[in-house]
């Protein structure tokens, strides 16, 4: 039996994909998820809903949206009504507002719904559907305030066209057709899922660039960089860049927070895969949300952008016993690891290796008496990667036993990592968050080892781990 995340967020019972309607307000972070609140497996697709003062630990909710009759309620988005802009509310409290998408076997059409008592009950509005276009591949809205052109936004995708549509909006009730950006990128799966921000270019103050974030179904998350002007995206790229938001199996359909406090831009995904998510080994609850991410932009020294991500700060307060190891070669900090006893099933490392030669090296987390999960690094290939093959429970689908691998560059001759562990998870981070991979793993809950790795001249700079509450 596969226990429960520690720290990650799952339905308390039933199934979870996406993360939807994503909105802070009043000193709360909204969670909603596509859930079927009677079942552990896809279907009569509704949103649960959650709440966190701190983004570390979650209050269920009752189920906010409902599988009506005639259509389901698949992924959307949420945002404030500051401007009292829709006249649902009565003039004092802003309106919550949704917009997803309500999907029958016909046709699929974006709605609104909106709520006056903090987001715990929603009022459908009269008038939906507010945009149909007569497609079965028209899902997604994501929704945000674009205060230079004072609107709404609506980010769409026609997913089979691999085309992302923008529509405005005055008041969330009357929509208009704005523009329409791809075929780009990687277009091999279905698109869904948009997001669409502005991000601070770390280091150059005052500076942002836009990111549009678009997921591809059986491939992962994509996004590309440029500039939106409240009517269109233009991308910086060629059509044919292709940049990936994560390189592990397991973190689609990510989602950012509108109205996140002091400009920040945190988002967290969907830690799964189409190709097996049916299948996972875990119940009374299926699906799981990464853990939540702050993202930026970072310049390479050959001028090209980058996008970010780091474990958003707040998951600090999980951090309980804690060891440390400096300045030693490998071997040596391997056995003081196992003197000191740190272990553990739910954990946060963070290392800075100086790599001196091509050798391999890395951190082993999870490890029993026959699994292992491996993060590691190989200098000779400029690769971060994760290796599940033996990570676990692998049999329940051809496409788990696997590894995966980042792009990732040293800096100054050093790796410097940080790895998030749980009851059924690993998240790598290198690069200073350029380097991403998420991976769900199976472990026993008895394997609870950890150990660091390498054959060559590869020394620990630094070694940081704490047991995560
Ligand atoms: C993405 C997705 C969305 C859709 C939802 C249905 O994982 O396929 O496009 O709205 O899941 O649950």
């Amino acid at each position: 039996m596969i226990p429960r995340p520690r720290f990650h967020f799952t339905a308390l019972q039933g199934w979870l994909n996406d993360p939807n309607g994503l909105v802070y307000f009043d000193g709360e972070w909204h969670l909603f998820y596509q859930h079927n609140p009677f079942g552990n497996d896809w279907g009569h697709m509704s949103w649960g809903h959650a709440i966190s003062r701190d983004l570390v630990q979650w209050e269920h909710l009752p189920v906010a949206l409902l599988e009506q009759p005639e259509y389901m309620i698949f992924s959307g988005s949420a945002a404030v009504d500051w401007g009292h802009t829709s006249g649902f509310g009565d003039g004092a409290r802003p309106p919550l507002v949704a917009a997803y998408t309500a999907h029958s076997p016909r046709e699929q059409t974006q709605h609104i719904a909106f709520s006056l008592d903090r987001g715990r009950t929603w009022a459908p509005y009269s008038g939906n559907p507010v945009i149909a276009i007569g497609s079965r591949e028209f899902r997604d809205p994501k929704l945000f305030w674009h205060a230079p052109s004072q609107r709404w936004v609506m980010a769409c995708v026609l997913a089979d066209q691999h085309r992302v549509r923008f529509y405005g909006s005055p008041n969330l009730r009357d929509w208009h057709h704005l523009s329409d950006f791809g075929p780009a990128g990687a277009t091999a799966g279905v698109w869904e899922c948009p997001d669409l921000f502005p991000l601070p270019i770390e280091g150059e103050p005052a500076q942002q660039r836009w990111v549009l974030k678009v997921d591809e179904q059986h491939f992962g998350a994509q996004y590309f960089i440029g500039v939106f002007d409240g009517e269109r995206f233009a991308c910086d790229d060629p059509p044919d860049v292709v940049r990936r938001v994560d390189f592990g199996r397991d973190f689609y359909a990510a989602q950012s927070w509108n109205d996140a406090p002091d400009g920040r831009r945190i988002w967290l995904a969907w830690m799964s895969h189409w190709d097996y998510a049916a299948r996972t080994p875990t119940a009374p609850w299926r699906g799981m949300m990464s853990a939540p991410r702050e993202l930026a932009l970072r310049r390479t020294g050959d001028g090209l952008l980058h996008l970010t991500q780091r474990p958003a700060r707040e998951l600090h307060r999980l951090r309980r016993a804690h060891w440390r190891i400096e300045d030693s070669p490998i071997g040596a900090a391997n056995d003081r690891l196992r003197a000191l006893g740190a272990r553990g099933t739910a954990l946060e490392i963070g290392a800075t290796f100086a790599c001196l030669d091509g050798a391999e090296f890395g951190v082993k987390v999870r490890a029993g008496a026959a699994e292992e999960t491996v993060i590691g690094y190989s200098p000779a290939e400029g690769r971060l990667f994760v290796d599940r093959s033996r990570s676990g429970d692998v049999s329940f689908s051809p496409r788990f036993d696997e590894w995966h691998a980042a792009p990732c560059a040293l800096r100054d001759g050093t790796l410097t990592l940080h790895i998030l562990v749980d009851a059924c998870s690993v998240e790598g981070f290198a690069d200073d968050g350029r380097a991403v991979i998420s991976d769900l793993i199976f472990p026993r809950p008895e394997s609870d080892g950890l150990a660091i790795f390498g054959e060559g001249a590869t020394r620990v700079q630094s070694l940081d781990v704490w047991a995560l509450a």
